[in-house]
């Protein structure tokens, strides 16, 4: 039957969702899946019935797409789609909400702050610092891609970053910055079923990991393997599983980590649960190294498609 890939969409991750899609169209169309794109920024969801799709492809990014809100509404038309549930996409939209859940579970996460609307007074901003510790990390907690993210190193930046933020989001996201490594590891499945695929250190420029060279240059370096000790490997992947199934992730997934270079300690960052599928893109990297080209990754994904 037909197949629809949700791509596009209104966040601020549209341009990376086009790429998503696009990548996912040709690989499923290359395999006779009659596959088509589908952008609902600029079609009403419920044409989807109309037109006889029967299953749909999440490759949206960020708000209203990777929110948990379109997948509510497929759920509602009785259309089978790829990834999380609507409580999963929600709750790891929100990286606050998130680190709750891990938190409740006791599993590794940097110590954060929390700043809603009415506790973003000059005081508490001018506390962070003392609070968390410099560098910290200010981000909309609600947002990908590393948009509105900024590294803090002195206190006289700190007000500056959460006006940053707050441009993506009207909550603020603090944390602990973690020096060491930056990994991320994909997972695939659903419940007993969940695995972690090769983990990926990421090993960027100077100036750091952010939305241009995420994206548009090669100045990132990837290592798949990743050259980490076995055991390090293993622990990263366990931990990665289990903050999936903690927050109730089925499909596919990408947790992204910091390992701390004192003592090796894994602190996870945040889950995607439509995690990016463009050529630069790190689920097809690890799935490659497993084996997995990233036609028979999108087959798969399909596949598992469900309400
Ligand atoms: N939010 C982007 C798409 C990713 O995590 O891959
Ligand atoms: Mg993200």
């Amino acid at each position: 039957g037909k197949v629809a890939v949700l791509m596009g969409g209104t966040s601020a991750e549209r341009e990376i969702s086009l790429m998503s899609g696009s990548g996912v169209l040709a690989a499923l169309r290359s395999r006779g899946v009659d596959a088509h794109a589908f952008d609902p920024a600029e079609r009403d969801l419920h044409e989807l019935r109309e037109q006889g799709f029967e299953r749909a492809f999440i490759a949206l990014h960020g708000r209203h797409g990777e929110d948990g809100c379109v997948q509510g509404a497929l759920e509602m038309m009785g259309i089978p789609y790829t990834g999380s549930g609507v409580m999963a996409s929600a709750i790891a939209m929100d990286k606050v909400m998130t680190k709750r859940v891990w938190i409740a579970e006791g599993l590794p996460t940097p110590a954060h702050v929390r700043l809603a609307p009415e506790e973003q007074s000059p005081e508490a901003v001018a506390a962070l610092p003392a609070r968390l510790g410099l560098p910290l990390i200010v981000k909309p907690p609600r947002e990908g891609s590393s948009i509105g993210v900024t590294k803090v190193l002195e206190a006289a930046r700190v007000a500056a970053a959460v006006e940053e933020s707050l441009r993506h989001d009207p909550d603020v996201l603090a944390e602990a910055f973690i020096a060491g490594d930056e990994i991320t590891c994909p997972v695939l499945g659903e419940g007993e079923s969940a695995h972690a695929l090769p983990v990926i250190r990421i090993v960027p420029p100077e100036a750091g990991y952010d939305y241009q060279n995420k994206y548009f240059t090669d100045e990132v370096r990837y290592l798949c393997p990743s050259g980490l000790p076995e055991h390090e490997e293993r622990e990263i992947q366990r931990i990665v599983v289990a903050a999936y199934k903690a927050l109730g992730c089925r499909g596919w997934g990408r947790a992204d980590l910091m390992i701390r270079a004192s003592d090796r300690q894994a602190f996870l960052l945040e889950m995607n649960t439509s995690p990016g599928m463009t050529g630069h893109s790190l689920v097809p990297m690890s799935a490659r190294a497993a084996g997995v080209s990233y036609e028979d990754l999108c087959l798969r994904l399909l596949a598992a498609a469900r309400l």
